[in-house]
């Protein structure tokens, strides 16, 4: 079967209903990843306690996982994980039936900037997937981390960066989900509705500065381990 057989076949598994139709599915793309910026966003303002020292980190680390009695940290793992698993398997399904809808594909000079913002939001949407599962295997099970101890997060953190190939993987990681965030921020507000003229360049910098401060924050915490400032 072709694929555009496959996701003509696919789509009809679908039948009917919200999820079936691409607004729908659309619109559950634009939630979920609503909730996943808002994840990173707060992550990445979270980790600033490693700016702090070994007690702040550390207490901020036994405060998420002792929050509601240890049931917080569950409820919100079973929310990213929700979340996380709509959005690809929108993503996913929408792109199939896209390219069902016009097997063919467009001449390239018709659509270069869609194809290109598109084609960039699924290699960095998977690279981001393949950077979250090892991120966890990293800093959360500590099964791929040199010397892990589940009873000093400030110390995986530091000892995590200090291999430099670790690093590089998140700093390329960073680059990526820069690139996803700025594309899905932009895209967001427009799915939301807000296509007028007048909102284009208020679009633009909201998308560009919450991507900018993400991404900065972000990469600066490997890089300050390497340089010896977080130790
Ligand atoms: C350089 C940037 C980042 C740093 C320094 C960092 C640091 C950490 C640390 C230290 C933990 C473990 C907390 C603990 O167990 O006490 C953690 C968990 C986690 N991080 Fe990150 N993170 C970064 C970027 C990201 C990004 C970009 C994502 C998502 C796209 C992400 C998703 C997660 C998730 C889902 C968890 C697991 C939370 C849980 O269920 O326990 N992180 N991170």
């Amino acid at each position: 079967m072709s694929v555009a057989e496959q996701s003509i076949a696919g789509a009809e598994a679908r039948g009917h209903g919200f999820m079936a139709s691409s607004v729908g599915r659309k619109v559950v793309m634009a939630a979920t990843g609503i909730v996943l910026f808002g994840f990173v966003t707060v992550h990445m303002i979270g980790n600033t306690q490693a700016y702090m020292g070994a007690g702040t980190f550390n207490s901020y680390a036994k405060f998420l996982q002792t929050m509601l009695h240890g049931a917080g940290i569950w409820i919100f793992r079973a929310v990213l994980l929700a979340a996380t698993g709509l959005h690809i398997w929108t993503a996913v399904t929408l792109t199939l039936d896209n390219r069902a809808a016009r097997p063919v594909g467009y001449r390239a000079e018709q659509n270069i900037a869609s194809t290109w913002a598109s084609r960039t939001m699924r290699w960095s949407g998977f690279i981001l997937a393949v950077f979250i599962v090892y991120h966890l295997m990293h800093l959360t099970i500590g099964n791929v981390h040199p010397a892990f101890d589940h009873a000093n997060p400030y110390a995986n953190f530091v000892k995590g960066f200090q291999v430099p190939a670790a690093s590089g993987f998140y700093i390329v990681a960073q680059l990526c989900l820069g690139l996803h965030m700025w594309h899905g921020v932009w895209s967001v507000t427009q799915t939301l509705g807000l296509v007028h003229p007048r909102y284009d360049s208020l679009r633009r910098t909201f998308a560009t500065g919450l991507t900018l401060l993400v991404v900065g924050v972000n990469i600066s915490y490997p890089v300050a381990v390497l340089a010896g400032f977080i130790h």
